[in-house]
């Protein structure tokens, strides 16, 4: 296998749609890993580019503008700008951050197009789609919904069930109906451009299964992830299929074709080449050539996506870079990562389940690398995991501030009081030493291999076991005790803590850049490279120290407590309000008579939980009204309270009382009610109309 002497690295993260902000689904997905990676890769000093960018076509981004009632271009510049500037806040690295409107792609992604349609790659064939008749469009897979006959859901889409993760063609659904107008699609005929999958299966599967590409081993299929695999063969084994590369869509790369007037490329072929486009915009700024990283025999393309994308990345894209020849490379690995669930369900962009990675960012000032702690430990990367608020405290309280941050506070602080905050010198070390010494030389090896990997979770731990060991070097040592009576065994100690500390500034940078700069600055390390790590000299004896930064501090339950709320209340907010009652005439309005009247007394109904018996003055009278209302307000705290009350009810029964009336009541998604009180205090017995 030659595939370890590669030398250049094309790293791509998943376009993400320009239709929505980033949630930590998507940071823990793909675009952490891909940065730790990134960043481990520049530590030694490999030649990396880094590429990301946003997806600003197909129809995720036209239903979202049409959701909005503004046009796709605001749509995607709204949330180019948000995104590019969460990515930078949060400290994910790209070289570029690019986007699919960019002339330079539309361009890229037509030439792809045309010379795998000159090479007779396409077969066009005129079938019949679904059309919307009152909207006048062809209907995009998103723009269909219907019954999945796989599952039953009625709200599958025409692409996909989200229900049971089917995909599908539009036509597989029963009782389609347009998203645009409600109405059933008609069938009618259109010409499109077709990639035959099929006549690329046996090429395929020998590079999936096998790493065998053009008769040369490629690369490990060994060394591919389980379920990436997986996801890969049950679609060779399912049988390849034509797929459209074009559609009638009036947003997108015009198809450049006279024949092909109305019609726009698929996404799907335009946003992979959006790496490439990406690398040569870069390439172009920065002195390089685009296509050392993309043509050349040692270039290594590794995609990081989310498990949705593989069969993009793995099988479609492939197939349309060998179609057009010329030497590019196809993926050397693609460390795609499961699904991770928040608080107990799928996380939602639609239904609002989500934390947002740009307010974290702005709630959560200088905890950048908190999060990325907490993703890192639950990173989804061979089954779906899960985010929650008490673990990210208990994570924060319990290893970030209770280890890593506590052995390094402790070593600053041994270090500026005994010894004035200068590196002391080590003398000989007794055994117990030496074991710690040699136990810190054997983690970054450990690291680089599980980096090399794609186990950033397990890398990560290692990390944090160069913390655990100095913790408890510290705690066995005890140093406070020792320096009285034998301060060169102390110099000894500090300077192992020190080194320690070091190392931790080294092999952190990739995980947690942040927190390894802030230990470098402390230190006064300079220029940090990752053949340091492991050793007993990156600092020297006399090296001054920096002042002492607290690197974590701990996060009250009160904190992760509201952010819960926070969820909850976003959740409700989702829950779309009941549909409209029949209509009614202004006459039959007019007959409520409802007036604003002020509490007096409120007492509750013995023997029942939800009622309260309230004395009411509504300018008319005063009278008695049974409310529902006790499981929400407490007697004392309404007396005085001005309302609506519909003072026309006619009296009822009820437990005994005579109600007269009824007060207004707002009822939120959760059950939950609200007094209709006026924005101002006006007379009682005002005609609320
Ligand atoms: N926008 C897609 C998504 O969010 C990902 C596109 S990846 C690319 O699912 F390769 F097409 F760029
Ligand atoms: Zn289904």
């Amino acid at each position: 296998m030659d595939s370890n002497n590669k030398k250049r690295y094309t790293i791509t993260a998943a376009l993400p749609y320009a239709n929505g902000p980033l949630h930590i689904g998507h940071i823990a997905g793909a675009y952490l890993p891909a940065d730790t990676f990134v960043r481990f890769l520049r530590m030694k000093e490999e030649d990396v580019v880094f590429v990301c960018g946003s997806d600003e076509h197909g129809a995720a981004i036209t239903i979202k503008a049409r959701k909005e009632g503004v046009s796709p271009q605001q749509i995607i510049d709204k949330f180019h700008e948000l995104n590019k500037d969460t990515f930078k806040e949060f400290g994910i690295a790209f070289d570029i951050y690019h986007r699919t409107s960019a002339k330079i792609h539309h361009e890229t992604s037509q030439d792809f197009f045309t010379v795998l349609n000159d090479k007779g790659e396409f077969d066009i064939i005129e079938s019949e789609q679904y059309y919307d008749e009152e909207a006048e469009q062809f209907l995009a897979d998103r723009y269909i919904t219907g019954t999945c006959p796989k599952c039953g859901n009625e709200n599958a889409y025409g692409d996909q069930c989200e229900s049971c993760g089917s995909s599908l063609s539009p036509t597989d659904l029963i009782n389609p109906k347009s998203t645009l107008t409600g109405s059933e699609p008609i069938l009618k005929k259109t010409k499109h451009w077709y990639l035959p999958m099929q006549n690329h299966e046996g090429w395929i599967k020998k590079w999936i299964e096998e790493g065998i590409l053009d008769n040369k081993q490629h690369h490990n299929p060994e060394e591919w992830k389980k379920h990436v695999l997986g996801q890969c063969k049950s679609w060779i084994d399912g049988g390849l299929q034509a797929r459209a590369m074009t559609r009638d869509l009036d947003w997108g790369i015009k198809v450049p074709l006279e024949e092909a007037k109305g019609k726009v490329l698929y996404v799907w072929l335009d946003a992979p080449i959006g790496y490439i486009s990406a690398t040569k915009e870069w390439a172009n700024m920065n002195g390089k050539n685009w296509e050392d990283y993309w043509k050349s025999e040692d270039a290594k393309l590794i995609h990081f996506i989310g498990k949705d994308n593989i069969v993009f990345h793995c099988i479609i894209n492939p197939i349309i870079l060998k179609s057009y020849g010329n030497g590019f490379v196809l993926p050397d690995n693609v460390p795609a990562n499961e699904f991770l669930n928040l608080e107990g369900n799928k996380l939602s962009t639609s239904r609002n389940w989500a934390v947002w990675l740009h307010e974290y960012l702005k709630e959560f000032p200088g905890k950048q690398d908190v999060l990325r702690y907490v993703l890192t430990t639950i990173a989804p990367e061979n089954k779906d995991s899960e985010f929650t608020w008490k673990d990210y405290q208990a994570k924060n309280n319990s290893e970030l501030v209770a280890i890593l941050g506590n052995f390094v506070n402790r070593t600053m602080v041994l270090t500026h009081k005994y010894f004035n905050g200068e590196v002391p010198v080590r003398g000989e070390l007794v055994k117990y030493d030496q074991d710690v010494v040699n136990m810190v030389a054997e983690i970054p090896e450990k690291i680089e291999n599980l980096i090399r990997q794609y186990k950033f979770r397990d890398a990560l731990a290692e990390a944090m076991q160069l913390a655990r060991i100095g913790n408890k070097y510290l705690a066995d040592t005890e140093p406070w005790k020792l320096f009285a009576q034998d301060p060169d065994i102390v110099k000894t100690i500090m300077n192992i803590c020190l080194q320690i500390t070091a190392n931790l500034g080294v092999i952190l940078q990739p995980f947690l850049p942040d927190t390894a700069e802030k230990i470098q600055f402390m230190l006064g390390m300079k220029n940090v490279k990752w053949n340091l790590a492991g050793k007993m000299d990156i600092l020297f004896p006399y090296d001054k120290l920096g002042r002492t930064e607290l690197l974590f501090d701990k996060i009250e339950d009160s904190v992760v407590e509201q952010q819960v709320k926070k969820l909850e209340k976003a959740k409700l907010a989702s829950i779309p309000a009941t549909p409209a009652k029949e209509a009614v005439s202004f006459d039959d309005f007019t007959k409520m008579d409802i007036r604003t009247g002020t509490i007096l007394h409120a007492e509750k109904v013995a023997k029942t939980k939800k009622l309260l018996k309230l004395k009411v003055d509504t300018g008319i009278d005063t009278r008695t009204i049974v409310s529902g209302i006790a499981e929400f307000f407490k007697p004392e705290e309404i007396i005085g309270l001005q309302v609506s009350v519909l003072v026309n009810l006619a009296p009822r029964e009820i437990k005994g009382i005579t109600s007269q009336g009824m007060i207004l009541m707002a009822e939120d998604r959760d059950g939950s009610l609200s007094f209709m009180t006026p924005r101002k205090k006006v007379n009682n017995g005002s005609v609320v109309r």
